[in-house]
């Protein structure tokens, strides 16, 4: 196995409160595993992952992910090392102006991919979550779930080979959260990494993958499976509607009906839009999603 992510003897202060969030914290993940992390809150879980996409800087130690080196990455290597990674977060993100359509393919714009993938893929990624049918609508029409799910289509879009995701599931139900990280479950099991903050057991319950649980800045356990953790895993009224009822196989039959279903009149906005978002957008408007 191939060592993804790399903490060594990493300490995170944060100046301004005088708050150690991270303490003397070393951490291996290697590529294809499926990692959640736990704790209370301010236990120091999103500054680890702040720390994964670069977000903050160590106050001491190393870090590697990806083949980079972060302590020593030049700022002009940076968007090409975020490409590696496909972000998720609590309050999704989205791009309140543009539809589901164009914030998928916004992330695909931003790193110079041809109108012609992007009028492939985009279809197939709403296809994966479901929303097919809400490709016109706004974010603001949308539920928690559905918005949560065009941010993971959008983390998705330009084949990352890690997925951070913190409290993804926060803002969602039970069904649909379920549904989400049933969908990250397959995307894991077709070789994607995942890294997914939660507070919700149930899940890492039902899951059952690796738990690292972190308190005051250290880890507390990592165990490889949540045979530890005493909660019922999730079960529904009626299992087959939930389990994967919004993933669909990628094959060319998926890509056809998807295509046909709406992309042609999506496509003839996203040509008269394109003048206004050319691929040569800098880094930091990528970084700011
Ligand atoms: N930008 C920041 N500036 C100052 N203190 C911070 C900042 N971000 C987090 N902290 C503090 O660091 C600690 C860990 O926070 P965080 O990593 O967000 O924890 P968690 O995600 O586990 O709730 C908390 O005490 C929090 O208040
Ligand atoms: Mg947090």
């Amino acid at each position: 196995m191939l060592l993804l992510i790399k903490f060594e003897s990493v300490s995170k202060v944060y100046e301004d409160t005088n708050t150690k969030a991270l303490n003397n914290f070393s951490v291996e993940i290697e590529t294809g595993e499926f990692v959640f992390i736990v704790g209370s809150s301010g236990a120091g879980k999103s500054t680890l992952l702040k720390l994964m996409m670069r977000e903050e800087v160590p106050t001491s130690g190393t870090i590697n992910i990806n083949g980079f080196d972060l302590n020593n990455i030049k700022k002009s290597k940076i968007p090409y090392f975020r490409r590696t990674l496909g972000i998720v977060f609590q309050d999704f993100r989205l791009i309140q102006t543009m539809n589901v359509y164009d914030n998928v393919a916004y992330a695909m714009r931003v790193i110079g991919s041809r109108e012609n993938a992007i009028r492939k893929r985009v279809p197939y990624l709403l296809g994966l979550v479901g929303l097919n049918s809400k490709a016109r609508s706004k974010p603001n029409q949308l539920s928690g779930g559905e918005q949560q799910r065009v941010a993971l289509a959008r983390a998705l879009a330009n084949n990352a080979n890690t997925i951070i995701a913190d409290e993804p599931t926060g803002n969602v139900d039970p069904k649909m959260s379920y549904e989400i990280v049933d969908l990250l479950n397959h995307i894991n099991a077709d070789g994607t990494t995942v890294i997914m903050v939660t507070h919700d057991l149930h899940l890492v319950k039902t899951f059952n993958h690796r738990v690292i649980t972190i308190k005051n800045g250290v880890i507390e356990s990592d165990y490889p499976d949540a045979s530890h953790i005493d909660v019922e895993p999730y079960k529904f009224d009626n299992p087959e509607d939930a389990v994967g009822s919004y993933f669909v196989e990628e094959s060319g039959d998926d890509l056809d009906y998807l295509f046909q279903n709406y992309a042609i009149d999506v496509v003839d906005d996203i040509e008269s839009e394109d003048a206004e978002v050319s691929s040569t957008q800098s880094s930091e408007e990528a970084d700011a999603e």
